[in-house]
């Protein structure tokens, strides 16, 4: 049986690096409690909410839900992110774009996934999510038999789910957490909920146009690894 319910432990490192500059600071005092939502909030807002619903899980420096919230106008796009600095960009960058169509959690997303209503999502996204390399870190990893059973429920039939790393392991740990995943649904209902787009090395291997790059991953291109996009219809 799969658990719905988060286990206690964290699955981010730190929740902070520098301080925030004066603007910053300001933004998360002013702007932040205005497009804020949470586990509490969620429920009402998307009651009176008409419009397709996407939501980024650890948006970092928010730079890829900056670009969707801009070039999607007709989407809310919702993100989680614990990280305080990455936030804070995100502030500032909704701020500089006057963008209106963003809500963010600043904090784990897991209580949100918990009280997010079924069917609730048109799209989501995982990016670049932290690899914790270590064996005996694995659970911390976000994509999980948890996180699928969330998405499963959450997304609404015949919408994406889309996930990046630039780690083969990260790659390799996902695609076997999706079969698993299948494996488990098909025996309860004939037929796999997560379905692989990929056709060809392409599919996978170059970043679709809609799809703009993180910071993460112009570093870790930098650094000499390759990014791998994997795109999933949920059946
Ligand atoms: C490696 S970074 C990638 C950030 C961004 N997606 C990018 O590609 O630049 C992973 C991010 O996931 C966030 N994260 C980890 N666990 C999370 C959780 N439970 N809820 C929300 N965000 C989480 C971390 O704080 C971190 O910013």
């Amino acid at each position: 049986m799969t658990e719905i319910k988060h286990p206690e432990y964290r699955l981010f490192g730190r929740s902070m690096d520098r301080p925030l500059k004066a603007r910053q600071q300001r933004l998360m005092a002013e702007l932040l409690p205005e497009i804020s939502v949470d586990a509490e909030t969620v429920t009402p807002l998307l009651k009176e909410e008409t419009r397709p619903v996407w939501l980024e899980i650890g948006f970092g420096g928010g730079e890829h839900l900056a670009w969707q919230a801009k070039e999607n106008p007709e989407v809310l796009m919702m993100g989680a992110e614990p990280f305080v600095n990455g936030v804070a960009k995100l502030m500032a960058a909704i701020d500089d774009g006057q963008l209106s169509n963003i809500r963010a959690l600043h904090g784990d997303v897991r209580p949100l996934l918990e009280a997010l209503p079924d069917q609730s999502l048109s799209r989501a996204f995982v990016l670049h999510p932290d690899p914790w390399p270590k064996k005996k870190h694995h659970k911390r990893r976000i994509v999980s038999q948890y996180l699928l059973a969330h998405m499963a429920r959450l997304l609404k039939p015949g919408s994406e789910l889309r996930i990046a790393s630039d780690i083969p392991d990260y790659i390799r740990w996902t695609l076997m957490h999706i079969q698993r995943f299948n494996r488990e649904a098909h025996e309860a209902r004939g037929q796999d909920v997560f379905v692989w787009q990929a056709r060809e090395k392409s599919h996978w291997h170059d970043r679709p146009a809609d799809w703009p790059q993180t910071r993460y991953e112009a570093k870790a291109i930098r650094e000499g690894r390759t990014p791998c996009y994997l795109k999933f219809i949920r059946s």
